[in-house]
Order: structure tokens, then sequence, then C-alpha cells
């Protein structure tokens, strides 16, 4: 009881002059009582500086353990995770709907925010309310000077899928899957999902010469490192996440405008090819794109419900995989293919 009334005076003793002070400070003495407005106490400078401090604010609630205080990624978990939580003071983005190299659009970065990474460490944030996002958006910009520094990219359109009022999808998947080997040849970092007499066929078809050799384990994905030199595998569709969304559309986004920072190129620039005996005959031509995504995501459909543990490699992902998108329990008989000393390299 004694604790308690100390309590009580403390509050109406402590808090209250200070309720009071703070009102009567910013509207002359009448007080205000719309808390939720952004906390601007009569020293407001313009909509944009309040959004940015309700971006701070939301960043130290949400996004500080992982990306850190002065957003350089080194939060206090982002030692163990794998890949590490982006450096926003270099401003490297790699999802975005525009060419690689270029900076992300807002749309990307709301994208990225809203749905996460799967097969990474970055959740979906879908609770925080849209303006709180455009929030984040802007305070994350303040971290580097890229953004004032560079002109904002054009985003590549998501337009014109030939496919998409056909109910049957497998003539798409059909020419997707002879683009993917025999054109665009994606199994030199991704897996091969052709056998090597199938790949020098679709090369033929695509006017292109045969292969004298392939790679050793032309059926797994190729190790590539990205910018920040750590060992990174393109997924093999049929075990690993997609990152940035497996939809027709968000396929089509990735593989078109490519992952920046990686050796994942920006393809829709490159898919126009002509015979070389004709160059009036078409080969290869920016509808194609489409079919690699059609195909692409039948790869992703036939993965197993469920991967055997003793066949998973962690790699750099942080959680095993299932097919409906869920982590599970670690197993602790699997060695991850990291290496604490690659670890250790990073810094
Ligand atoms: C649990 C750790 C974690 C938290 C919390 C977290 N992130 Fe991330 N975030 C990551 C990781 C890991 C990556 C890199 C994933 C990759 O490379 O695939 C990432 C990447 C990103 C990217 C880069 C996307 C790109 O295209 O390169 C953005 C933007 C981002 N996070 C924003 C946020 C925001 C905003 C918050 C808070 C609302 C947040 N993150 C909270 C772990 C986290
Ligand atoms: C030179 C190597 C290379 C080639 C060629 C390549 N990729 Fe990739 N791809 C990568 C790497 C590396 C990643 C992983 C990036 C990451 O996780 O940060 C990747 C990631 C992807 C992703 C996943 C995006 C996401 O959301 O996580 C898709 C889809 C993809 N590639 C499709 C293709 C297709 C289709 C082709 C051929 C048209 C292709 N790639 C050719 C290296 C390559």
């Amino acid at each position: 009881m004694i604790l308690l009334g100390f309590r009580r005076l403390l509050v109406v003793g402590v808090v209250a002059p200070l309720v009071a002070l703070t009102f009567s400070g910013c509207s002359g003495g009448e007080s205000d009582p719309d808390l939720s407005r952004p906390s601007e106490f009569g020293f407001q400078t313009s909509l944009k500086t309040t959004l940015v401090e309700e971006g701070r604010n939301a960043y130290q609630t949400y996004c500080i353990g992982c990306h850190g205080e002065t957003g350089d990624g080194n939060g206090v978990a982002a030692r163990f995770l794998r890949p590490r939580p982006r450096n926003f003071q270099v401003a490297k983005f790699r999802f975005s709907s525009t060419r690689s190299g270029q900076l992300p659009s807002d749309e990307d970065l709301r994208r990225t925010i809203m749905e996460g990474l799967k097969g990474s460490a970055m959740p979906g944030w879908d609770m925080i309310p849209a303006r709180t996002v455009n929030a984040l958006i802007a305070y994350i910009k303040t971290f580097s000077p890229r953004w004032k520094e560079k002109q904002p990219a054009t985003a590549i359109p998501i337009v014109d899928d030939p496919y998409r009022s056909k109910e049957d999808k497998s003539e798409a998947i059909a020419r997707g899957r002879a683009i993917y080997h025999g054109f665009a040849t994606c199994w030199t970092c991704h897996p091969s999902y052709a056998s090597e007499s199938e790949i020098n066929a679709y090369l033929v078809m695509m006017d292109k010469p045969a292969s004298a050799g392939f790679r050793p384990n032309l059926m797994e994905a190729d190790a590539k490192p990205n910018q920040e030199g750590e060992v990174i595998y393109p997924p093999d569709f049929h075990r690993d996440f997609v990152r940035a969304g497996g939809s027709v559309d968000d396929l089509y986004r990735s593989i078109a405008a490519g992952i920046s920072g990686t050796a994942m190129p920006t393809w829709v620039d490159s898919m126009v090819s002509h015979r070389t005996s004709d160059p009036s005959q078409v080969v290869t031509n920016t509808a194609d794109l489409w079919a690699i995504a059609y195909y692409v995501q039948s790869l992703i459909l036939e993965r197993p419900a469920r991967l055997e543990p003793k066949t998973l490699a962690v790699r750099e992902r942080t959680h095993r995989i299932y097919a409906e998108g869920e982590a599970f329990e670690p197993v602790h008989d699997v060695e991850p293919m990291t290496t604490d000393e690659d670890f250790e390299g990073d810094d």
C-alpha cells in the first residue's frame, strides 16, 4: 500500500507537470489532445522532416536489431545471419525493378519491406501501416548520399505477357525450358534441368554452336561471390527459395532486371536475337522473357513438399526449406556449408 501510494505520488508529482509543460509549450497554454499525430512539439519544420523522424522511430523499433543503429547492417543479430542484413550506408540494393546497379524504386523498397525476402532473415512487415512504411523508406535514404547523387532510375515495365490470357501454360513452359537452356544458358550458374544432349539440341535450335564440354556438377548451382565477397549460390529452383517472390510477375521482374551486386544479369536488354545466316529471321524476342518466368515457376511448383534433411545444405540461407515456405526446426547433424573462417572473413 505504501509503495502504491508512493508511485501515485510520483506520477502526479513528476509526470503531470511535465505533460502540462509540454502542451503549454506548443500551443500557447491550450492543451492538444490529439496525440495520434507524429510528435512535433511546436517546432515542426517540414512534412519531410516529420516523415523522416517518424521513420527513425519505426526503424529503431523494428529494424535496428539487424540493420544497426547507423544503418551499416551490423545490428546485434547480424553476426548470426547469412546473407547479412543490407548495409544502408553503402546503399547497394539487390531486388528491384530497375536494372542491375541502379537504385531501387520506392515501390521496390515498399515491396521488400512489406513482403520480406524469403529464405533470408528479412521478415515481411505487412502489419506496419502504409504511412509508416513510407516513413521508413524516407529514413533509410538518409543513411547514404547515393540517393541524392544518383538520378532516380526507370522501372522495367511488367507488360506484354503473351501467355497471360491462355489457360494452358504448357506452351510457355516448353518455350521457357528451351530459352533457359539454349539461349540464356542460365545453367552456367543455376542448375541445369536438362541433360547435356538436350542442352545441345536447344543450343542448335537457338542458332548457337553445340557445347563441347559442360561444367562439372551441371545439375547443381555453381557458387558465385557477391559484391561483399560472400559466397552465394544461385537458387536451385527445385529446392531453394526465390527471395523476391515466386509469382510470374515477380519472377519476370527479377529475371528482367537482374539482381544488383550479384552475378545475376539484367536480361531485359539482351533477349532479341537473329539467325546468323539470315538476320531477318528472329530467333528469340522479348516475349521469351515471359516464357522463362513461366518455366522457372513450373520448376518451383515441382519442389517436393519436404526435402529430406540429409540432402539439405544450408549454404548461405538461414532457414532450411519447406515448399510451403515455412522454416522448420534446425537439424543439428547437418553441417552448414559455410565455415567460421568465411564468417570472420566478412567483417
Ligand atoms: C531479423 C533481421 C532483420 C530485420 C529485423 C530487418 N531486416 Fe531488412 N534485411 C535483413 C537481411 C538478412 C537482408 C538481406 C537479405 C538478402 O540479401 O537476401 C535484409 C534486406 C533488407 C533490404 C534490402 C533489399 C534489397 O533489395 O537489397 C531492405 C530495404 C530492408 N532489409 C529493410 C528493412 C526494414 C525497413 C526493416 C524494419 C522494418 C528491416 N529490414 C528489418 C534482415 C532483417
Ligand atoms: C552469371 C551467373 C548467373 C546467370 C547466368 C543467371 N543467374 Fe540467376 N542468379 C544468380 C545469382 C548469383 C543469384 C542469387 C542472388 C542472391 O540470392 O542474392 C540468382 C538469382 C536468381 C533468381 C532468384 C531471384 C530471387 O528473388 O531470389 C532467379 C529467379 C534467377 N536467378 C533466374 C535466372 C534465370 C532464369 C537465368 C537465365 C535467364 C539466370 N538466372 C541466369 C546468378 C546467375
